[in-house]
């Protein structure tokens, strides 16, 4: 089968098209023959090994410490199962499928990834009737990680959250699903997102490249880091007395009852996956590239052809 493959560490041209062999099923697992991967801000920082000094021996003995381990990646999918292992409880071939692929061997960069039912660190579900393979395959990983950081926050009706890096994947998921919860929406980008922004719901835009923290007195109840770029003391400085402060830089879950309410909404048309960019998988360099100049809007499609 075809695939994007990477044996070492390093810049975008790492990323090789192959064909490796097609994986084989065990009992526990289903072959999910992909139709869109997306490009996430993991997937880039697994290949450049770009982790923060602190944790970078850590995160490489878990990843590889010479070479990647897993050297196929695409961390969220939408697809159909293939073919089912005989321990498939519930999934059949034919049904539409979305999900991750965190922490296991084969990634979704390929025309087909093996997964089991259930797993510690990833998920998978059905997709709903009406949503299609382009939006399910970019909600799971920004949309799973604003849903917990969301809920790890407490968001109430009424309450006041400031989105900081709204125009990301994580931001602009939160941004949503924040309105959707009722609460009133402020974010922080460059000016040149805020149309689209505004459309997505946003009650308040400011331009972070042209801001000055120092002389701002609104309060929020919630302050959201969608980036990791405000930092601890500034997000602190602008909670009012008992506010929550939640980051992308803190450990989420990837959880199968966020997933299936991203699916549902999203079918519901309460929820877009903004899709910023779409490439082939032999683009699969140039999307990394992009993705790698920081300037990404919500998401970016890889289509598995
Ligand atoms: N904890 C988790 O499980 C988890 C899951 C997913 C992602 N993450 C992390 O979350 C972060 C965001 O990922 P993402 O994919 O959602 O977004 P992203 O694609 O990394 O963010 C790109 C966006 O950030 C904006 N941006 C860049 N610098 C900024 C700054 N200083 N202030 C405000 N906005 C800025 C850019 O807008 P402009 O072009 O206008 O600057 C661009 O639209 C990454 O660090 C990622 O590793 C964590």
């Amino acid at each position: 089968m075809k695939a994007a493959v990477y044996q070492s560490y390093g810049s975008p041209s790492v990323l090789k098209i192959q064909n490796i062999a097609k994986p084989e099923l065990k009992a526990n697992e289903l072959l999910v023959k992909i139709a869109y991967s997306t490009v996430t801000s993991g997937d880039t920082r697994l290949r450049s090994s770009n982790f923060p000094p602190l944790f970078w021996l850590p995160a490489r003995l878990i990843f590889g410490l010479f070479k990647p381990k897993k050297q196929v990646l695409g961390h969220e999918f939408a697809g159909v199962v293939a073919e089912v292992g005989s321990e498939v409880k519930n999934y059949a071939i034919g049904d539409r499928v979305f999900g991750t692929t965190t922490m296991l061997k084969g990634g979704a960069y390929a025309e087909y990834v093996a997964l089991p039912e259930k797993w510690k660190n990833g998920v998978l579900a059905h997709l709903p009737k009406a949503l299609d393979f382009q939006e399910a395959a970019a909600l799971p990983i920004g949309g799973m990680t604003a849903s917990y950081l969301l809920e790890k926050a407490q968001i109430k009706a009424e309450e006041k959250i400031l989105i900081y890096g709204a125009s990301g994947s994580v931001g602009s998921f939160a941004l949503q699903l924040a309105k959707h919860k009722g609460a009133i929406v402020s974010t922080f980008s460059s000016a040149s997102n805020f149309s689209w922004l505004k459309a997505l719901g946003a009650d308040a835009l400011y331009d972070y490249t042209d801001f000055d923290f120092d002389n701002f007195s609104e309060g929020y109840d919630i302050v959201l880091d969608a980036v990791g770029k405000l930092g601890k003391s500034r997000a602190k400085s602008l909670l009012n007395k008992g506010g929550r402060f939640v980051s992308v830089e803190m450990l989420t879950k990837e959880r199968e009852n966020d997933l299936k309410e991203l699916g549902n909404l999203a079918a519901a048309g309460h929820l877009k996956a903004y899709i910023d960019r779409s490439y082939t998988l032999s683009e699969i360099a140039e999307a990394h590239r992009y993705v790698d100049s920081g300037r990404k809007r919500g998401n970016l499609l890889i289509e598995i052809v």
